[in-house]
Protein backbone atom coordinates (compact mmCIF):
# COMPACT_ATOMS: atom_id res chain seq x y z
CA UNK A 1 0.00 0.00 0.00
CA UNK A 2 3.40 1.93 0.95
CA UNK A 3 3.37 1.93 -2.81
CA UNK A 4 0.51 3.20 -3.68
CA UNK A 5 1.41 6.66 -2.50
CA UNK A 6 5.00 6.70 -3.29
CA UNK A 7 3.35 6.26 -6.99
CA UNK A 8 1.17 8.78 -6.80
CA UNK A 9 4.24 11.38 -5.48
CA UNK A 10 6.49 10.24 -8.21
CA UNK A 11 3.73 11.11 -10.83
CA UNK A 12 3.08 14.26 -9.27
CA UNK A 13 6.64 15.23 -8.38
CA UNK A 14 7.14 17.44 -11.27
CA UNK A 15 4.67 19.70 -10.85
CA UNK A 16 5.96 23.03 -9.78
CA UNK A 17 5.15 24.78 -6.47
CA UNK A 18 4.43 28.05 -8.12
CA UNK A 19 1.79 26.68 -8.78
CA UNK A 20 0.16 27.43 -5.71
CA UNK A 21 0.10 31.08 -6.20
CA UNK A 22 1.32 33.93 -3.85
CA UNK A 23 1.35 32.29 -0.40
CA UNK A 24 2.09 34.59 2.78
CA UNK A 25 3.37 32.69 5.45
CA UNK A 26 2.90 32.99 9.09
CA UNK A 27 3.63 30.89 12.61
CA UNK A 28 1.23 32.06 15.61
CA UNK A 29 1.77 30.66 18.64
CA UNK A 30 -0.59 30.74 21.41
CA UNK A 31 1.43 30.17 25.03
CA UNK A 32 0.83 31.38 28.44
CA UNK A 33 3.34 34.65 29.28
CA UNK A 34 3.82 37.68 30.78
CA UNK A 35 3.42 41.19 29.24
CA UNK A 36 4.11 44.70 30.52
CA UNK A 37 1.10 46.65 30.48
CA UNK A 38 2.39 49.80 31.83
CA UNK A 39 6.37 50.89 33.40
CA UNK A 40 6.29 48.34 36.07
CA UNK A 41 3.04 46.53 35.59
CA UNK A 42 3.39 42.69 34.61
CA UNK A 43 0.40 40.82 34.22
CA UNK A 44 -0.42 37.21 33.07
CA UNK A 45 -1.78 36.92 30.62
CA UNK A 46 -2.55 34.18 27.15
CA UNK A 47 -0.21 35.29 24.16
CA UNK A 48 0.17 35.04 20.28
CA UNK A 49 3.97 34.43 19.65
CA UNK A 50 4.43 36.66 23.15
CA UNK A 51 3.05 39.75 22.06
CA UNK A 52 0.02 41.76 23.22
CA UNK A 53 -1.57 42.18 20.76
CA UNK A 54 -0.61 39.51 18.54
CA UNK A 55 1.33 40.17 15.59
CA UNK A 56 0.01 42.22 12.61
CA UNK A 57 -0.39 40.00 9.91
CA UNK A 58 -0.24 42.13 6.49
CA UNK A 59 -1.64 40.30 3.52
CA UNK A 60 -3.17 41.16 -0.15
CA UNK A 61 -6.34 40.43 -1.24
CA UNK A 62 -6.30 37.42 -3.65
CA UNK A 63 -3.07 36.14 -1.74
CA UNK A 64 -3.82 33.01 -0.26
CA UNK A 65 -2.52 33.45 4.14
CA UNK A 66 -0.77 30.17 5.18
CA UNK A 67 -0.66 30.93 9.18
CA UNK A 68 0.52 28.01 11.39
CA UNK A 69 -1.09 28.13 14.32
CA UNK A 70 0.90 25.91 17.36
CA UNK A 71 -1.32 25.44 20.60
CA UNK A 72 0.83 25.72 23.52
CA UNK A 73 -2.15 26.04 25.73
CA UNK A 74 -3.13 24.17 28.15
CA UNK A 75 -6.38 23.21 26.65
CA UNK A 76 -7.80 23.01 23.14
CA UNK A 77 -7.90 26.02 20.78
CA UNK A 78 -8.75 27.35 17.39
CA UNK A 79 -7.94 29.89 14.96
CA UNK A 80 -11.19 32.55 14.02
CA UNK A 81 -10.29 34.83 11.24
CA UNK A 82 -13.16 37.34 11.97
CA UNK A 83 -14.30 39.09 8.76
CA UNK A 84 -12.87 36.82 6.54
CA UNK A 85 -15.25 35.21 3.81
CA UNK A 86 -13.08 32.49 3.67
CA UNK A 87 -14.02 28.56 2.99
CA UNK A 88 -16.00 26.83 5.55
CA UNK A 89 -13.19 24.26 6.86
CA UNK A 90 -10.91 27.25 7.62
CA UNK A 91 -12.88 28.94 9.85
CA UNK A 92 -11.95 27.81 13.15
CA UNK A 93 -14.87 27.51 15.31
CA UNK A 94 -14.35 24.49 17.49
CA UNK A 95 -17.10 21.40 16.34
CA UNK A 96 -18.43 23.33 13.83
CA UNK A 97 -16.04 23.97 10.85
CA UNK A 98 -13.59 21.30 12.38
CA UNK A 99 -12.52 20.17 15.52
CA UNK A 100 -10.28 21.57 18.06
CA UNK A 101 -6.83 21.91 18.37
CA UNK A 102 -5.28 19.92 21.00
CA UNK A 103 -2.93 21.40 23.51
CA UNK A 104 0.93 20.76 21.89
CA UNK A 105 -0.50 20.17 18.45
CA UNK A 106 -0.84 22.72 15.74
CA UNK A 107 -2.73 23.13 13.09
CA UNK A 108 -2.03 24.69 9.70
CA UNK A 109 -4.87 27.45 8.23
CA UNK A 110 -4.71 28.64 4.48
CA UNK A 111 -7.46 30.59 2.61
CA UNK A 112 -7.40 32.65 -0.11
CA UNK A 113 -8.55 36.14 1.52
CA UNK A 114 -10.97 37.32 -1.05
CA UNK A 115 -11.28 41.24 0.51
CA UNK A 116 -9.05 44.09 1.44
CA UNK A 117 -10.03 45.42 4.85
CA UNK A 118 -8.98 45.73 8.58
CA UNK A 119 -9.95 42.41 10.35
CA UNK A 120 -8.86 40.26 12.70
CA UNK A 121 -8.00 36.71 14.53
CA UNK A 122 -9.02 35.21 17.55
CA UNK A 123 -9.46 31.64 18.75
CA UNK A 124 -13.09 30.88 19.02
CA UNK A 125 -13.12 29.85 22.45
CA UNK A 126 -15.10 32.35 24.28
CA UNK A 127 -13.31 31.50 27.53
CA UNK A 128 -9.63 32.48 25.74
CA UNK A 129 -10.78 35.50 23.85
CA UNK A 130 -10.67 37.33 26.83
CA UNK A 131 -7.11 36.76 28.34
CA UNK A 132 -4.96 38.09 25.08
CA UNK A 133 -4.93 36.25 22.13
CA UNK A 134 -6.18 38.68 19.55
CA UNK A 135 -4.44 40.35 16.90
CA UNK A 136 -4.84 42.52 13.09
CA UNK A 137 -4.98 41.41 9.90
CA UNK A 138 -4.72 44.06 6.84
CA UNK A 139 -5.72 43.07 3.77
CA UNK A 140 -3.85 45.23 1.13
CA UNK A 141 -6.45 45.85 -2.17
CA UNK A 142 -4.83 44.14 -4.71
CA UNK A 143 -5.29 47.47 -6.67
CA UNK A 144 -4.13 49.88 -4.53
CA UNK A 145 -6.89 52.73 -5.83
CA UNK A 146 -9.23 51.23 -4.42
CA UNK A 147 -7.97 52.40 -0.99
CA UNK A 148 -8.06 56.15 -0.45
CA UNK A 149 -4.50 58.41 0.09
CA UNK A 150 -3.31 57.71 3.03
CA UNK A 151 0.48 58.01 4.24
CA UNK A 152 1.08 55.92 7.34
CA UNK A 153 -0.84 52.76 8.63
CA UNK A 154 -1.02 52.67 12.44
CA UNK A 155 -3.56 49.90 14.00
CA UNK A 156 -5.14 50.99 17.36
CA UNK A 157 -6.35 47.93 18.89
CA UNK A 158 -8.88 47.93 21.96
CA UNK A 159 -9.39 45.41 24.73
CA UNK A 160 -10.75 44.91 28.48
CA UNK A 161 -9.40 43.63 31.25
CA UNK A 162 -12.01 40.95 32.61
CA UNK A 163 -10.84 40.14 35.93
CA UNK A 164 -14.07 41.53 37.13
CA UNK A 165 -15.35 39.09 34.81
CA UNK A 166 -13.22 36.12 36.06
CA UNK A 167 -11.71 36.13 33.16
CA UNK A 168 -8.11 34.44 32.69
CA UNK A 169 -6.00 37.16 33.49
CA UNK A 170 -8.22 37.30 37.47
CA UNK A 171 -8.89 33.69 37.65
CA UNK A 172 -4.94 32.56 36.58
CA UNK A 173 -3.56 34.81 39.47
CA UNK A 174 -6.25 35.02 41.62
CA UNK A 175 -6.74 38.64 41.71
CA UNK A 176 -5.90 41.81 40.00
CA UNK A 177 -1.71 43.61 39.35
CA UNK A 178 -1.91 46.58 41.64
CA UNK A 179 -2.38 49.50 39.28
CA UNK A 180 -3.96 47.51 36.54
CA UNK A 181 -6.67 49.36 34.66
CA UNK A 182 -9.53 47.40 33.06
CA UNK A 183 -9.16 49.05 29.26
CA UNK A 184 -5.93 48.44 26.68
CA UNK A 185 -4.77 50.15 23.85
CA UNK A 186 -2.25 48.53 21.60
CA UNK A 187 -1.71 45.95 24.28
CA UNK A 188 -0.81 48.56 27.17
CA UNK A 189 -2.82 51.16 29.46
CA UNK A 190 -2.62 54.97 29.24
CA UNK A 191 0.53 54.97 31.49
CA UNK A 192 2.11 52.31 29.13
CA UNK A 193 1.80 53.94 25.74
CA UNK A 194 4.58 54.48 23.44
CA UNK A 195 3.62 57.87 21.49
CA UNK A 196 2.47 57.69 17.67
CA UNK A 197 4.85 60.29 16.11
CA UNK A 198 3.67 61.67 13.25
CA UNK A 199 4.75 64.61 11.14
CA UNK A 200 3.08 67.93 9.92
CA UNK A 201 0.72 67.16 6.70
CA UNK A 202 1.46 63.48 7.18
CA UNK A 203 -2.06 61.86 6.21
CA UNK A 204 -2.67 58.91 9.12
CA UNK A 205 -4.62 55.59 8.06
CA UNK A 206 -5.73 54.54 12.02
CA UNK A 207 -7.38 51.20 11.76
CA UNK A 208 -9.06 51.23 15.25
CA UNK A 209 -10.47 48.06 16.07
CA UNK A 210 -12.60 46.99 19.07
CA UNK A 211 -10.70 43.41 20.55
CA UNK A 212 -12.82 43.66 23.52
CA UNK A 213 -14.72 40.86 25.24
CA UNK A 214 -17.19 43.08 27.01
CA UNK A 215 -16.97 46.79 26.21
CA UNK A 216 -17.56 48.83 23.79
CA UNK A 217 -16.26 52.28 23.32
CA UNK A 218 -16.01 55.69 22.03
CA UNK A 219 -12.84 56.90 20.06
CA UNK A 220 -11.93 60.50 19.51
CA UNK A 221 -8.47 62.27 18.91
CA UNK A 222 -8.12 65.27 20.71
CA UNK A 223 -7.22 68.64 18.36
CA UNK A 224 -8.35 67.05 15.10
CA UNK A 225 -11.55 65.40 13.21
CA UNK A 226 -11.45 61.54 11.08
CA UNK A 227 -12.46 61.17 7.85
CA UNK A 228 -13.96 57.55 8.11
CA UNK A 229 -13.07 55.44 5.15
CA UNK A 230 -14.09 51.68 6.06
CA UNK A 231 -16.31 50.00 8.36
CA UNK A 232 -15.83 46.09 9.07
CA UNK A 233 -13.35 46.69 6.31
CA UNK A 234 -15.44 47.49 3.59
CA UNK A 235 -15.40 51.14 2.35
CA UNK A 236 -17.90 53.50 3.02
CA UNK A 237 -18.67 57.37 1.73
CA UNK A 238 -16.30 58.88 3.59
CA UNK A 239 -17.68 60.79 6.89
CA UNK A 240 -15.71 63.39 8.65
CA UNK A 241 -16.28 62.97 12.29
CA UNK A 242 -15.28 63.92 15.74
CA UNK A 243 -15.51 60.40 17.13
CA UNK A 244 -16.24 57.33 16.58
CA UNK A 245 -18.72 54.76 18.60
CA UNK A 246 -17.04 50.63 18.65
CA UNK A 247 -19.06 47.78 19.60
CA UNK A 248 -17.08 44.46 20.35
CA UNK A 249 -15.39 43.12 17.68
CA UNK A 250 -15.90 46.18 15.08
CA UNK A 251 -13.41 48.23 12.91
CA UNK A 252 -13.17 51.29 11.63
CA UNK A 253 -10.40 53.09 9.30
CA UNK A 254 -10.00 56.81 9.54
CA UNK A 255 -7.98 59.05 8.06
CA UNK A 256 -6.28 62.12 9.93
CA UNK A 257 -4.71 64.79 8.32
CA UNK A 258 -1.89 65.84 10.67
CA UNK A 259 -2.24 69.68 10.27
CA UNK A 260 -2.44 70.76 13.93
CA UNK A 261 1.34 70.77 16.00
CA UNK A 262 0.78 69.49 19.55
CA UNK A 263 0.98 66.59 21.08
CA UNK A 264 -2.80 65.26 21.25
CA UNK A 265 -4.90 62.48 23.16
CA UNK A 266 -6.57 59.69 21.15
CA UNK A 267 -8.82 59.29 23.59
CA UNK A 268 -11.72 55.94 24.58
CA UNK A 269 -14.39 56.18 27.08
CA UNK A 270 -17.16 53.86 27.21
CA UNK A 271 -19.99 53.88 24.92
CA UNK A 272 -22.71 55.64 27.11
CA UNK A 273 -20.12 57.74 28.92
CA UNK A 274 -18.56 59.87 26.92
CA UNK A 275 -17.20 61.82 29.72
CA UNK A 276 -14.59 59.47 31.39
CA UNK A 277 -11.36 58.50 29.51
CA UNK A 278 -11.04 54.84 29.87
CA UNK A 279 -7.89 54.79 27.92
CA UNK A 280 -5.78 56.81 25.85
CA UNK A 281 -2.94 56.87 23.53
CA UNK A 282 -0.66 59.35 22.57
CA UNK A 283 -0.31 61.21 19.14
CA UNK A 284 2.61 63.41 18.91
CA UNK A 285 4.01 65.43 16.37
CA UNK A 286 7.69 65.70 15.51
CA UNK A 287 9.33 68.64 16.98
CA UNK A 288 6.30 69.31 19.31
CA UNK A 289 7.19 70.32 22.97
CA UNK A 290 3.96 70.34 24.48
CA UNK A 291 3.29 67.64 27.57
CA UNK A 292 1.67 64.86 26.97
CA UNK A 293 -2.08 65.00 27.89
CA UNK A 294 -3.27 63.07 31.50
CA UNK A 295 -4.67 59.83 31.57
CA UNK A 296 -7.50 61.38 33.01
CA UNK A 297 -8.06 63.87 30.39
CA UNK A 298 -11.52 64.07 28.36
CA UNK A 299 -10.83 65.96 24.73
CA UNK A 300 -14.18 67.88 23.53
CA UNK A 301 -14.18 65.39 20.72
CA UNK A 302 -14.73 62.50 23.07
CA UNK A 303 -17.42 64.61 25.13
CA UNK A 304 -19.34 66.16 22.57
CA UNK A 305 -17.70 65.84 19.25
CA UNK A 306 -19.92 64.92 16.46
CA UNK A 307 -20.45 61.16 16.40
CA UNK A 308 -20.72 58.71 13.75
CA UNK A 309 -24.23 56.86 13.45
CA UNK A 310 -25.09 53.47 11.52
CA UNK A 311 -27.80 55.68 9.79
CA UNK A 312 -24.93 58.01 8.13
CA UNK A 313 -23.26 55.31 6.42
CA UNK A 314 -23.21 54.55 2.65
CA UNK A 315 -21.22 51.95 1.00
CA UNK A 316 -18.78 52.91 -1.97
CA UNK A 317 -18.28 52.01 -5.02
CA UNK A 318 -19.83 48.90 -6.49
CA UNK A 319 -22.30 47.46 -3.56
CA UNK A 320 -25.34 44.87 -3.95
CA UNK A 321 -28.40 46.64 -3.72
CA UNK A 322 -31.34 45.44 -0.68
CA UNK A 323 -33.58 43.41 -2.15
CA UNK A 324 -37.42 44.32 -2.35
CA UNK A 325 -38.43 40.60 -2.12
CA UNK A 326 -35.87 38.46 -0.07
CA UNK A 327 -35.87 34.74 -0.37
CA UNK A 328 -36.19 34.17 3.40
CA UNK A 329 -36.85 37.28 6.07
CA UNK A 330 -35.74 35.82 9.86
CA UNK A 331 -36.16 37.65 13.11
CA UNK A 332 -33.38 37.32 15.57
CA UNK A 333 -34.78 38.42 18.78
CA UNK A 334 -31.79 38.91 21.45
CA UNK A 335 -33.27 38.55 24.87
CA UNK A 336 -31.78 37.31 28.52
CA UNK A 337 -33.77 34.45 30.34
CA UNK A 338 -33.60 34.11 34.06
CA UNK A 339 -35.89 31.23 35.43
CA UNK A 340 -35.58 27.52 36.56
CA UNK A 341 -32.97 26.44 34.38
CA UNK A 342 -30.55 29.20 34.88
CA UNK A 343 -29.55 32.43 32.83
CA UNK A 344 -29.15 32.26 29.09
CA UNK A 345 -29.06 34.59 26.39
CA UNK A 346 -30.91 33.51 23.36
CA UNK A 347 -31.56 34.11 19.66
CA UNK A 348 -35.06 33.95 18.79
CA UNK A 349 -35.64 31.95 22.02
CA UNK A 350 -32.72 29.42 21.98
CA UNK A 351 -29.75 28.79 23.40
CA UNK A 352 -26.69 27.38 22.26
CA UNK A 353 -25.55 24.54 21.93
CA UNK A 354 -29.42 23.55 22.14
CA UNK A 355 -30.42 25.76 18.75
CA UNK A 356 -31.86 24.73 15.34
CA UNK A 357 -29.65 25.76 12.52
CA UNK A 358 -31.15 28.45 10.33
CA UNK A 359 -31.15 26.54 6.74
CA UNK A 360 -30.20 28.76 3.80
CA UNK A 361 -29.93 27.48 0.24
CA UNK A 362 -26.72 28.81 -2.30
CA UNK A 363 -27.82 32.50 -3.64
CA UNK A 364 -31.29 33.06 -1.50
CA UNK A 365 -31.01 36.91 -0.09
CA UNK A 366 -31.32 36.30 3.63
CA UNK A 367 -33.13 39.52 5.47
CA UNK A 368 -32.39 39.50 9.22
CA UNK A 369 -34.92 41.69 11.14
CA UNK A 370 -32.99 42.26 15.09
CA UNK A 371 -35.19 43.07 17.64
CA UNK A 372 -33.56 43.45 21.39
CA UNK A 373 -36.31 42.32 24.15
CA UNK A 374 -38.58 41.23 25.33
CA UNK A 375 -36.79 40.34 28.19
CA UNK A 376 -36.77 41.31 32.06
CA UNK A 377 -33.50 43.69 31.55
CA UNK A 378 -33.55 43.70 28.41
CA UNK A 379 -32.99 47.34 28.57
CA UNK A 380 -29.55 46.88 29.91
CA UNK A 381 -27.85 45.10 26.85
CA UNK A 382 -25.86 45.52 24.21
CA UNK A 383 -25.23 42.98 21.80
CA UNK A 384 -22.82 43.00 19.26
CA UNK A 385 -24.11 40.30 16.62
CA UNK A 386 -21.75 39.14 14.34
CA UNK A 387 -21.51 36.75 11.06
CA UNK A 388 -19.23 34.77 10.14
CA UNK A 389 -18.18 33.87 6.36
CA UNK A 390 -20.69 36.77 5.11
CA UNK A 391 -21.17 40.48 5.44
CA UNK A 392 -24.04 41.92 5.42
CA UNK A 393 -25.91 45.24 4.25
CA UNK A 394 -27.29 47.46 6.41
CA UNK A 395 -30.87 49.04 5.55
CA UNK A 396 -32.42 51.78 6.94
CA UNK A 397 -29.20 54.31 6.06
CA UNK A 398 -28.08 56.87 4.09
CA UNK A 399 -27.06 54.25 1.52
CA UNK A 400 -31.00 53.44 0.86
CA UNK A 401 -31.18 50.45 -1.06
CA UNK A 402 -28.98 51.15 -4.05
CA UNK A 403 -25.64 51.95 -1.87
CA UNK A 404 -26.37 50.21 1.58
CA UNK A 405 -22.97 49.88 3.93
CA UNK A 406 -21.41 46.41 4.34
CA UNK A 407 -20.25 45.06 7.53
CA UNK A 408 -20.13 41.96 9.37
CA UNK A 409 -20.71 43.29 13.27
CA UNK A 410 -23.12 45.48 14.29
CA UNK A 411 -23.82 47.00 17.71
CA UNK A 412 -27.65 46.31 18.63
CA UNK A 413 -28.69 49.29 20.98
CA UNK A 414 -30.51 48.74 24.08
CA UNK A 415 -34.19 48.94 23.84
CA UNK A 416 -35.31 52.54 24.51
CA UNK A 417 -32.47 53.90 22.20
CA UNK A 418 -32.53 54.18 18.50
CA UNK A 419 -30.53 51.31 17.20
CA UNK A 420 -32.61 48.40 19.22
CA UNK A 421 -33.50 46.85 16.33
CA UNK A 422 -32.29 46.71 12.99
CA UNK A 423 -32.27 44.83 9.55
CA UNK A 424 -29.56 43.56 7.40
CA UNK A 425 -29.50 41.65 4.31
CA UNK A 426 -26.88 39.01 2.98
CA UNK A 427 -26.56 36.84 0.16
CA UNK A 428 -26.18 33.46 0.87
CA UNK A 429 -22.80 32.45 -1.10
CA UNK A 430 -20.62 30.15 0.62
CA UNK A 431 -21.68 26.99 1.82
CA UNK A 432 -20.78 25.59 5.07
CA UNK A 433 -21.87 26.14 8.45
CA UNK A 434 -21.39 29.11 9.77
CA UNK A 435 -21.53 31.07 13.33
CA UNK A 436 -24.12 33.81 13.91
CA UNK A 437 -23.41 34.89 17.12
CA UNK A 438 -23.09 37.86 19.80
CA UNK A 439 -19.45 38.71 20.26
CA UNK A 440 -19.98 39.87 23.90
CA UNK A 441 -17.71 36.93 25.16
CA UNK A 442 -20.16 36.48 28.22
CA UNK A 443 -23.18 36.79 26.38
CA UNK A 444 -21.53 33.99 23.89
CA UNK A 445 -21.14 31.67 26.47
CA UNK A 446 -24.49 31.85 27.92
CA UNK A 447 -26.29 30.82 24.62
CA UNK A 448 -26.10 33.70 21.85
CA UNK A 449 -24.96 32.01 18.64
CA UNK A 450 -26.50 30.10 16.29
CA UNK A 451 -25.61 29.31 12.72
CA UNK A 452 -26.71 29.58 9.27
CA UNK A 453 -26.43 26.09 7.70
CA UNK A 454 -26.35 25.32 4.12
CA UNK A 455 -27.94 21.83 3.53
CA UNK A 456 -26.91 20.90 -0.07
CA UNK A 457 -24.09 19.41 -1.40
CA UNK A 458 -22.06 22.11 -3.19
CA UNK A 459 -18.84 20.04 -3.95
CA UNK A 460 -20.99 17.07 -4.60
CA UNK A 461 -19.31 14.85 -2.47
CA UNK A 462 -21.84 13.51 -0.70
CA UNK A 463 -21.53 15.37 2.38
CA UNK A 464 -24.20 18.03 3.53
CA UNK A 465 -22.64 21.37 3.22
CA UNK A 466 -23.36 21.81 7.02
CA UNK A 467 -21.35 19.04 8.36
CA UNK A 468 -18.50 18.72 5.44
CA UNK A 469 -15.39 20.29 7.18
CA UNK A 470 -14.46 21.11 3.52
CA UNK A 471 -17.87 22.67 1.57
CA UNK A 472 -16.22 23.87 -1.05
CA UNK A 473 -13.61 21.00 -2.11
CA UNK A 474 -14.58 17.20 -2.87
CA UNK A 475 -11.08 15.96 -1.38
CA UNK A 476 -11.88 14.15 2.22
CA UNK A 477 -10.81 16.26 4.78
CA UNK A 478 -8.88 14.40 7.92
CA UNK A 479 -9.22 15.58 11.46
CA UNK A 480 -7.20 14.33 14.91
CA UNK A 481 -8.56 13.63 18.32
CA UNK A 482 -8.62 17.12 20.42
CA UNK A 483 -7.06 15.93 23.57
CA UNK A 484 -3.25 15.96 24.54
CA UNK A 485 -3.59 12.21 25.48
CA UNK A 486 -3.69 11.15 22.23
CA UNK A 487 0.09 12.80 20.91
CA UNK A 488 1.42 11.33 24.22
CA UNK A 489 4.03 7.91 23.70
CA UNK A 490 1.65 5.20 24.50
CA UNK A 491 -1.71 7.61 24.42
CA UNK A 492 -4.61 6.52 21.95
CA UNK A 493 -6.47 8.50 20.03
CA UNK A 494 -8.12 8.29 16.53
CA UNK A 495 -7.93 9.47 12.83
CA UNK A 496 -11.20 10.70 11.28
CA UNK A 497 -11.49 11.11 7.57
CA UNK A 498 -14.52 12.78 6.31
CA UNK A 499 -16.26 11.18 2.96
CA UNK A 500 -19.65 9.65 2.00
CA UNK A 501 -20.61 5.99 3.24
CA UNK A 502 -18.59 2.78 1.38
CA UNK A 503 -15.40 5.13 0.61
CA UNK A 504 -12.73 3.03 0.54
CA UNK A 505 -10.05 4.90 2.47
CA UNK A 506 -6.16 4.56 3.32
CA UNK A 507 -4.31 6.29 5.94
CA UNK A 508 -0.57 7.45 5.63
CA UNK A 509 1.70 8.51 7.95
CA UNK A 510 5.22 9.78 7.46
CA UNK A 511 7.87 12.88 7.21
CA UNK A 512 6.05 16.41 6.17
CA UNK A 513 7.62 17.33 3.07
CA UNK A 514 9.36 20.82 2.67
CA UNK A 515 7.59 22.00 -0.58
CA UNK A 516 3.86 20.36 -1.18
CA UNK A 517 3.40 19.01 -4.56
CA UNK A 518 0.34 20.49 -5.97
CA UNK A 519 -1.72 17.36 -7.70
CA UNK A 520 -4.68 19.31 -9.61
CA UNK A 521 -7.58 17.67 -9.28
CA UNK A 522 -6.56 15.28 -6.72
CA UNK A 523 -5.12 17.02 -4.09
CA UNK A 524 -1.67 18.62 -2.24
CA UNK A 525 0.64 15.67 -1.07
CA UNK A 526 2.44 16.70 2.16
CA UNK A 527 4.07 13.50 2.75
CA UNK A 528 7.84 13.09 2.15
CA UNK A 529 8.19 9.66 -0.23
CA UNK A 530 12.12 10.53 -0.13
CA UNK A 531 11.31 8.82 3.80
CA UNK A 532 9.87 5.91 4.98
CA UNK A 533 5.58 6.16 4.66
CA UNK A 534 4.11 4.16 7.41
CA UNK A 535 0.88 2.83 5.89
CA UNK A 536 -1.95 3.21 8.98
CA UNK A 537 -4.79 1.16 7.73
CA UNK A 538 -8.16 0.73 5.66
CA UNK A 539 -11.09 2.13 6.73
CA UNK A 540 -14.23 2.09 4.94
CA UNK A 541 -16.63 5.56 5.63
CA UNK A 542 -19.61 4.55 7.69
CA UNK A 543 -23.01 6.43 7.73
CA UNK A 544 -21.61 8.90 10.53
CA UNK A 545 -19.69 10.54 7.32
CA UNK A 546 -16.09 9.10 8.48
CA UNK A 547 -13.83 6.12 7.98
CA UNK A 548 -12.22 6.19 11.56
CA UNK A 549 -8.76 5.05 12.58
CA UNK A 550 -8.34 4.47 15.87
CA UNK A 551 -4.21 4.26 17.14
CA UNK A 552 -2.01 4.06 19.73
CA UNK A 553 0.98 5.37 20.23
CA UNK A 554 4.18 2.66 20.49
CA UNK A 555 5.52 3.11 24.12
CA UNK A 556 8.38 4.24 22.80
CA UNK A 557 10.33 7.52 24.07
CA UNK A 558 12.35 7.79 21.34
CA UNK A 559 9.16 9.15 19.39
CA UNK A 560 8.92 11.70 21.61
CA UNK A 561 9.38 15.08 19.20
CA UNK A 562 8.75 13.63 15.95
CA UNK A 563 6.61 15.72 13.96
CA UNK A 564 4.43 13.29 11.31
CA UNK A 565 2.04 14.81 8.57
CA UNK A 566 -0.70 12.28 8.42
CA UNK A 567 -2.71 12.33 4.99
CA UNK A 568 -5.05 9.92 3.01
CA UNK A 569 -6.04 8.33 -0.13
CA UNK A 570 -9.82 7.80 -0.88
CA UNK A 571 -11.28 5.66 -3.37
CA UNK A 572 -15.19 6.73 -3.56
CA UNK A 573 -17.83 4.47 -4.52
CA UNK A 574 -18.33 4.85 -8.30
CA UNK A 575 -16.10 7.96 -8.64
CA UNK A 576 -13.29 8.04 -10.72
CA UNK A 577 -9.84 7.83 -7.63
CA UNK A 578 -7.86 8.05 -6.13
CA UNK A 579 -8.41 11.00 -4.35
CA UNK A 580 -6.21 12.96 -1.28
CA UNK A 581 -7.23 14.08 1.77
CA UNK A 582 -6.17 17.24 3.20
CA UNK A 583 -3.46 16.71 6.00
CA UNK A 584 -2.92 16.88 9.68
CA UNK A 585 0.19 18.03 11.65
CA UNK A 586 0.86 15.30 14.39
CA UNK A 587 3.74 15.75 17.51
CA UNK A 588 4.18 12.78 19.41
CA UNK A 589 5.29 13.92 23.19
CU1 LIG B 1 -14.77 37.47 16.18
CU2 LIG B 1 -17.33 34.32 15.94
O1 LIG B 1 -16.06 35.86 16.04
CU1 LIG C 1 -24.91 40.22 23.57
Amino acid sequence: MNRVLACVLVTLGCLASGAFGQVVNYTLTAAPGTVTVAPGVTIPALLFNGQLPGPTIDVTQGQTLRVRFVNQLSAASSLHFHGINMVNGMDGVPGVTRPAIAPGQEFIYEFVVPESGTFWYHPHVEEQMTSGLYGMVRSYPSNPAADPPYDVDVPVILHDDTTQAGGFIGGMMGGTAPGLAGHFMNGATSAGQVPISVTSGQRVRFRFLNAAVRSHYVIALDGHSMDVTHTDGHRITTLTKQAIPIGAGERYDAIVTMNNTGTWSLAASGLFNRTTTVVRGVVSYVGSVASTPAASFVPTNLATGTLLAYSQLSGFGTTTAISASPTHTYPAVLAFNSGMGGMSFTINGQAWPAVTPINVALNDTIQLDFVNGPSPMAGSFVHPMHIHGHAWRLMGTAGGTANPPTKDTLIIYPVGLSGSSASVQFTADNPGEWMFHCHDSEHMMMGMMTTFAYTADFDADGLPDDVDWDAKSSLPALTISESSSAFAVGGVGAVKVQAAPGTLVNLYCGIPVAIPYLAPGLGTLYIDGAYPVIYGGTSIAQAGLDANFPYYVPPNAGLAGIRFALQAISWPMGTMGPFVSTWHPMTIY
